[in-house]
């Protein structure tokens, strides 16, 4: 196989997929019903997890796990800066405000012992993300939330399928929330879910996700259904759809293997790069199992001539795609402004981010394409080695 050049991303849709959608459309019902169930408790099983629902996206299942918890203005949440907008976006929803601590420069995820700097008598939360798939030390976020009697929950969009300690991501703190997006491990195109083990606060979340009525459609709309239904709550447009969801059902069929063949594309990458030393790997640790969501090298800037968009531009120039993960919130002026966030106050998260390169990662990735990726690589730092 010759090859020129690697996407970002590639999709893993065949036969299943479109058979899978195709019943949903002819079965006549698109929106929420035995399919979106279906996902859910395929999901609850795979997790073990005892509560799992639905949603269409993880930044509306984590502003729903916030909001059935109660949180609101006047109240902290302690948060990443390095991560996507929606983490912080689903804090700020709430009217509470979002409190940052500076990751570990290694791991580029948060600590506990940094998140405990940060609590107050305001502090009513712990939301930490698990960059790339690589668990947090969850057991001292839950012993820090346990000693302050404040909830933890876990930005999971990374780490479907990620494990710390023998426990699946997903079933240790008060809960988590994954998402189903285009890119993601699991995906539906579009799509969350919200995994819990307390039963009130996945009956609020489940209330809250179709606009608090007292019964959703497939509820009303099927055999024995009625029409008359109560608003509990102020509720939200967050369910997930039937059509969405058998895309996310024809894909959690392959889930297992396809989170092999992630791995199995992290170890090819790691092997290869690991010869570079103008690069640094990924770090993985031994309490936990890496999602392989993202593959995330590093440059050594000391030993190169160029900078890490000069060397994004030089794996574009070989049609190599890219992205970088994440530019952190304190460099993003919405953030900047009104939450007056400045770099100083991050300097790990302001050094990750000039060193961090994403490199294209999916299930489909040929052995050929990692090698051409890290051949460019290799020529790359040779070329312009310090
Ligand atoms: C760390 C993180 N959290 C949350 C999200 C949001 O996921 P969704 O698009 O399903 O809302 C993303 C999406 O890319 C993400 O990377």
């Amino acid at each position: 196989m010759k090859v020129n050049g690697v996407p970002f991303y590639r999709q893993s849709f065949g036969k299943a997929e479109i058979a899978e959608v195709t019943d949903t459309i002819k079965s006549g019902w698109v929106t929420t019903g035995k399919k979106a169930k279906l996902l859910e408790s395929e999901i609850a099983d795979y997790l073990d997890a005892r509560h799992t629902v639905a949603v269409n996206s993880c930044t509306a299942a984590m502003h729903l796990l916030l909001c059935a918890s109660g949180i609101g203005p006047g109240d902290e949440v302690i948060t990443t800066p390095y991560t996507f907008a929606s983490t912080s976006e689903c804090i700020l929803y709430t009217g509470a405000r979002p409190v940052y601590c500076d990751i570990n420069y290694e791991t580029l995820n948060i600590e506990p012992d940094e998140a405990a700097k940060k609590i107050t008598s305001k502090t009513k939360a712990l939301l930490p993300v698990h960059i790339a798939g690589l668990p947090v030390h969850l057991d001292g976020f839950v012993r820090l939330a346990r000693e302050h009697k404040i909830k933890f929950f876990d930005d999971a969009a990374h780490a479907l399928g990620a494990e710390y300690k023998g426990k699946m991501v997903g079933t240790i703190g008060d809960g988590s929330a994954f998402s189903f997006y285009a890119t993601k491990n699991l995906t539906a195109g579009e799509g969350g879910m919200v995994a819990t083990r307390h039963t009130k606060l996945a009956e609020k979340v489940r209330l809250l996700s179709l606009h608090a009525m007292s019964k959703g459609a497939w509820k009303r709309y099927t055999k024995g259904g009625s029409w008359r239904y109560d608003l509990l709550d102020l509720g939200y447009k967050y369910n997930l759809s039937d059509l969405a969801a058998s895309l996310g059902l024809a894909q959690f069929n392959r889930f297992e293997e396809f989170q092999l063949r992630r791995a199995r594309a992290a170890r090819r990458y790691t092997a290869y790069l690991k010869t570079i030393e103008e690069i640094k790997l990924p770090v993985v640790e031994e309490q936990s199992v890496h999602a392989w969501h993202l593959y995330m090298i590093r440059l050594r800037p000391r030993m190169l001539k160029i900078n890490r968009d000069q060397f994004i531009d030089e794996l574009n120039a070989k049609n190599i795609g890219t992205s970088v993960h994440f530019i952190p919130l304190f460099l993003q002026s919405h953030y900047r402004k009104h939450l007056n966030l400045n770099r100083k106050d991050f300097p790990n998260a302001d050094k990750a981010f000039g060193e961090v390169i994403t490199l294209p990662f999916f299930p489909d990735l040929k052995q050929e394409e990692i090698d051409y990726v890290c051949g460019v690589i290799g020529s790359i730092c040779k070329k312009y080695k310090r």
